[in-house]
């Protein structure tokens, strides 16, 4: 028995009861983790930086990369940041509650330790019942990374939270599994151009919609490549979601499908003698299958038509790759690198041991 008290909610309609113990432990400096749409996030009082430093420990979280801070209301915001432009409060009041994370200039009330120190904070409305009952409940924002161990694969089932914390924190909302499935998006709002940190569900298409600019898309918001100095984003410089398996990510580059899977395939046959898993959509998955049969075991992260069926799916992927005994090396396909895709490629870079790209001849 974990020591956490878990409770399981109905995600639309959580009981007044759970949401109000919960608000409870949190206000009196407890750890809660619940779910939004994304993925189970790990709550403490945002103004209590006993709370927060509690969550780095358990967490194992290096101090240095700082959590984002839930609120339920834009009159929120403005408690946790401080010169938000008139034209970002506009964009915000239509993106949230939703998978977007802002990062702004940050009040100099809010405890230094929610930020890592960084004069800026990263803020998110989340869209789901049980998130924005329980901040309201709390009446204070919520500092709350994902509640994973720091490195592991963000949690998007309350089953992943209490294999990783189970025992360090005091409460769990089960709401079953989350939404998207990948955590949110991330855009800098304080740089002279808007950029994306972190891809997630939000799109650059479409936060170019809400924001009525263009976003930038560096390299590293891509996953290609880590910066060691001075990130943008402190979260940048340490591996992530990673394995305790070899993974390889084969990616498409430059090549036609077919020369892709031609690619794939002499990949997979080059580890064939070591039992491989390939990691890959359903379509992919059937073709390999159909060629290879049993010689290798097969993760299917969903339809290659539908990026957010793929999505839902990776995490909870790559942590049962990691318990599955017989397997110890992975290869992993890539998929289009557009909408939530974006997302999808970055999370599989950061999590790969190995990359190798097609190149068209
Ligand atoms: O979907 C999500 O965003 C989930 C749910 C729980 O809301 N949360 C989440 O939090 O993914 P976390 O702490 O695991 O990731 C926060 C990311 C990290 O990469 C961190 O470095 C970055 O946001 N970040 C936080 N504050 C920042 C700041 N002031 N400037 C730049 N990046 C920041
Ligand atoms: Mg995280």
């Amino acid at each position: 028995m974990p020591k956490a008290k878990i409770v399981r909610v109905e995600p639309l309609n959580p009981s007044e009861e759970a949401i109000r113990e919960a608000a409870e432990i949190l206000k009196s400096g407890g750890l809660v983790a619940f779910p939004t749409e994304t993925v189970y996030g790990l709550g403490a009082d945002a103004f209590n930086p006993e709370a927060v430093l509690k969550v780095f420990k358990v967490k194992r979280r290096p101090l240095d990369n700082p959590l984002i801070v839930h609120v339920s209301s834009l009159d929120m915001l403005q408690q946790v940041a401080s010169e938000v432009p008139e034209r970002v409060v506009k964009a915000l009041s239509i993106a949230w509650p939703g998978p977007l994370t802002v990062v702004v200039k940050r009040k100099s009330t809010l405890p230094e330790v929610v930020s890592g120190g960084l004069d800026t904070v990263a803020v998110r409305s989340p869209a789901h019942p049980v998130a924005l009952k329980l901040i309201e409940a709390v009446g204070r924002p919520l500092a709350a990374p994902s509640a994973n161990i720091a490195g592991r694969p963000s949690p998007t089932r309350a089953e992943h939270v209490v294999e990783d914390l189970g025992d360090e924190i005091d409460m769990i909302l089960d709401a079953g599994e989350t939404f998207f499935g990948v955590e949110s998006t991330v855009v800098d709002l304080v740089s002279p151009s808007p950029q994306i940190l972190r891809p997630g569900p939000l799109g650059p298409e479409e936060l170019e919609k809400i924001f009525g600019v263009k976003f930038g898309l560096p390299p590293y918001a891509r996953g290609l490549s880590s910066y060691e100095e001075r990130p943008p984003s402190p979260g940048m410089k340490y591996r992530h979601y990673a394995p305790s398996k070899k993974l390889v990510l084969v990616e498409k580059g430059s090549c036609d499908t077919t020369t892709y899977f031609e690619f794939l395939m002499k990949q997979l046959e080059s580890y064939l003698k070591d039992f491989p898993a390939l990691i890959a959509t359903k379509e992919t998955v059937d073709e390999v299958r159909s060629k290879l049969g049993d010689s290798l075991t097969y993760f299917t992260l969903g339809s290659r038509e539908n990026l957010f069926e793929v999505a839902k799916n990776l995490f909870s992927t790559l942590r049962i790759l990691d318990k599955y005994g017989r397997v110890s090396i992975a290869i992993s396909e890539s998929v289009e690198e557009r909408g939530i895709g974006l997302a999808i490629m970055n999370r599989l870079r950061k999590a790969s041991s190995e990359r190798i790209t097609c190149k068209q001849k």
